[in-house]
């Protein structure tokens, strides 16, 4: 665990003295034990505060880690599952006699989530799913509109993906190409939506609890225009304020939601969507395991634990965890991307909240 130095007095004062006999923990069942891949890119700061939070409010367990640990699971607390698919994780959940009931997410709903390829036939009636097809030749016989974004199947962060804005272009790039070092494929292929705008959009169960707007990193500039096949896109995620979005986008979005979960029942989980310039959603993939940084460890223990429990955890309580892990994450975005933050309409105001609280040295 990294250690926390100058973040000790500010981190282990008041939660641990005022709130730990109140404090009920939810139980998180993870691919690793490490929290540090919880979310992309963090810096030691972030690492410390995603440590942190994780180690006050979750029971964390590793399918791949713990598998020959005695352990004894308790069965009448909330599970966050993100503990993978597979056999090995299959094999965790039998061993422990872990209560699925109580799980948030299970391996056969994040299985068939992981597919590009299923899910766009899963859902290829529905409105909200861009015109998809699975052969070359499909495109090449003008089912599809250029331009089209072709796309591997299990890729992500845009690894695989490239826009072809005619036909030729198509015909003429070399298939297989390298990812990641190995020879692939496309798998789909979609009819580009005219993006206006582009979010993450995090679900518990049918509802809609957080959205996230994507905009592209200035910096870096590597957008599916820009960037190369072997590349991924650079987003920064900045905050909506669940006040400032339309109710119709809301609303709009847990129809899909609904949609989605009468075949794959995930309860801690993300839908990706892009917005044209009227307004249409569309939805480009869904997230069975959606990136957990301290802020949203914070924001997701708060929605699993009001939703188990039945009860509200008490503001008071809301507000320590919100000056010590939610503010800190927006502070530190603010410093390091105010440009793009300017650019979110229904952005957060962030520079509120960077007035109100006191930046922690890392
Ligand atoms: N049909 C589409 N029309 C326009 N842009 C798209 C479309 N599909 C994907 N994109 C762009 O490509 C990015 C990556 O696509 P996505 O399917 O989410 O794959 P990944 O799993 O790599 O994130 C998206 O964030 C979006 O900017
Ligand atoms: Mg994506």
């Amino acid at each position: 665990m990294v250690s926390l130095y100058t973040f000790d007095e500010f981190l282990y004062e008041k939660v641990e003295n005022e709130y730990k006999s109140y404090l009920k923990k939810v139980l998180f069942i993870k691919i690793s034990a490490d929290v540090n891949r919880l979310s992309g890119d963090s810096n030691e700061r972030d690492l410390a505060l995603n440590n942190a939070a994780a180690e006050e409010l979750y029971i964390l367990y590793s399918t791949k880690e713990d598998i020959n640990k005695n352990l004894q699971i308790p069965d009448d607390m909330p599970i966050l599952y993100y503990g993978g698919h597979n056999k090995n994780a299959r094999s965790f959940l039998e061993k422990f006699k872990v209560n699925t009931k109580n799980m948030y997410n299970h391996p056969d709903d994040m299985a068939m989530s992981g597919s590009k390829v299923e899910f766009s036939k899963k859902f290829k009636e529905c409105s909200w799913l861009p015109k998809t097809v699975f052969t070359i030749d499909e495109v090449l016989n003008d089912s599809l509109k250029f331009p089209v974004i072709a796309k591997i199947d299990d890729g992500h962060s845009g690894l695989g993906i490239k826009i072809f804005k005619t036909k030729d272009e198509l015909k003429n790039f070399k298939q297989p190409f390298k990812v990641e070092g190995e020879e692939r494929k496309f798998d789909l292929y979609s009819e580009c939506i005219d993006v206006d705008r582009e979010y993450r959009t995090i679900f518990l169960k049918d509802n809609c609890i957080l959205v996230n707007e994507r905009i592209a990193c200035i910096k870096t500039n590597k957008t599916v225009k820009t960037k190369n096949i072997d590349e991924g896109v650079d987003f920064v995620y900045v905050v909506s304020d669940m006040n400032k979005v339309p109710k119709s986008f809301i609303n709009k979005l847990n129809e899909i939601a609904a949609d989605i979960r009468k075949q794959i029942k995930l309860d801690v989980w993300a839908i990706d969507v892009v917005t044209d310039k009227s307004g249409e959603i569309y939805v480009l993939e869904i997230n069975s395991a959606p990136g957990l940084g301290s802020e949203k460890l914070v924001e997701i223990y708060e929605a699993v634990y009001e939703d188990f429990y039945k009860e509200k955890l008490p503001s008071s309580f809301k507000e320590e965890l919100n000056k010590k892990y939610i503010s800190q994450c927006r502070k530190e975005l603010y410093k390091n991307y105010k440009e793009e933050i300017l650019k979110s309409p229904w952005a957060i105001d962030y520079e509120s909240i960077d007035k109100k609280y006191k930046y922690i040295k890392y």
